[in-house]
């Protein structure tokens, strides 16, 4: 856990970043975050990523911490500094530092961001696919909003790891919501099913993404709910993510989906994102 991060208007090394223990985010989760995938050396789909975190913002009363374009720029300039052409910036906005009282105090909100490595266009799991279990969704009721309080996330994901699965869909009352961190869609007859958006589910970026390119593509979408009965009937499944973009998914509890090998439409949305992040512009600033 090294390299430059962003931390309240400077770039530090990450060993001399410091952050106040009455700062909100650590002691009571109040923050919001995001996760940016890097191709190319390119910040992908930018105009998304500050639409949703206007709306955490916005609905925990966050005020935003720069204008987009500085926002933007901070990013950039992690992503530079740590000299990553492929991999992700996370970042996430705190309340700030106040003594601990439950009601929002009136301060300056902490900002944070840093940069990681991964291979995301070349990751063996597309070519093998991964399997998930299915895990009680026992969040709570505003999953739209994208809250760093993630314990019960990582509750399931650990579930998820203890069984030898790659990721946890969440179930309520018989359908899935979503991945633990990951967007869930089946397919059957040729139409790629997801769940429509609640708050319920995050509004995954990769969801909207994809879903647009489907239908430029004249790939049928239904939104909506779907059991996991029906999940494990399903011709093929697949996840989606900042950092996974698409990953098939060949098994759901043990059972193996379709015929066991990834699908021709996780291969198909996994390989149109890709070439969208690819033809983004570097500048690629909202307009
Ligand atoms: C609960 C949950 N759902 C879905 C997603 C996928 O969203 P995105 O495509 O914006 O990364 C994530 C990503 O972290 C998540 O945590």
């Amino acid at each position: 856990m090294d390299g430059i991060v962003f931390l309240n208007g400077e770039f530090v090394e990450a060993g001399h970043a410091r952050v106040s223990v009455f700062d909100r985010g650590y002691l009571f989760g109040d923050g919001v975050y995001e996760v940016l995938p890097v191709i190319d050396g390119k910040l992908v789909d930018r105009e998304n990523f500050l639409i949703r975190l206007k709306n955490s913002l916005a609905a925990v009363e966050i005020p935003w911490p720069y204008s987009e374009e500085r926002y933007l720029d901070i990013l950039d300039e992690v992503m530079r500094r740590n000299e990553i052409e492929e991999g992700g910036v996370y970042t996430q906005v705190t309340r700030g530092v106040a003594m601990r009282d439950f009601a929002y105090p009136r301060v300056e909100p902490c900002c944070l961001a840093f940069a990681f490595k991964k291979a995301l266009v070349d990751n063996p799991l597309a070519k093998t696919g991964v399997s998930v279990v299915t895990v009680d969704d026992i969040r709570w009721k505003r999953r739209d909003i994208k809250s760093i309080s993630l314990l019960g996330q990582c509750m399931a994901k650990q579930q998820a790891a203890n069984a030898g699965a790659y990721e946890g869909w969440m179930v309520e009352d018989g359908y899935v919501t979503e991945g633990t961190s990951s967007t869930a869609y089946i397919c059957k007859d040729d139409n790629i099913i997801t769940r429509p958006l609640s708050q319920a589910i995050l509004p995954g970026i990769r969801r909207k993404s994809l879903l647009k390119l489907a239908e430029l593509e004249g790939v049928r979408v239904e939104q909506r709910l779907f059991s996991v009965e029906e999940a494990y009937q399903a011709d093929e499944a697949f996840l989606s993510s900042a950092t996974t973009i698409v990953l098939p998914i060949v098994s759901i509890d043990g059972k193996t989906i379709g015929n066991g090998k990834p699908g021709k439409y996780a291969a198909l949305m996994r390989q149109l994102y890709i070439q969208m992040a690819r033809d983004e512009s570097p500048a690629g600033r909202p307009g």
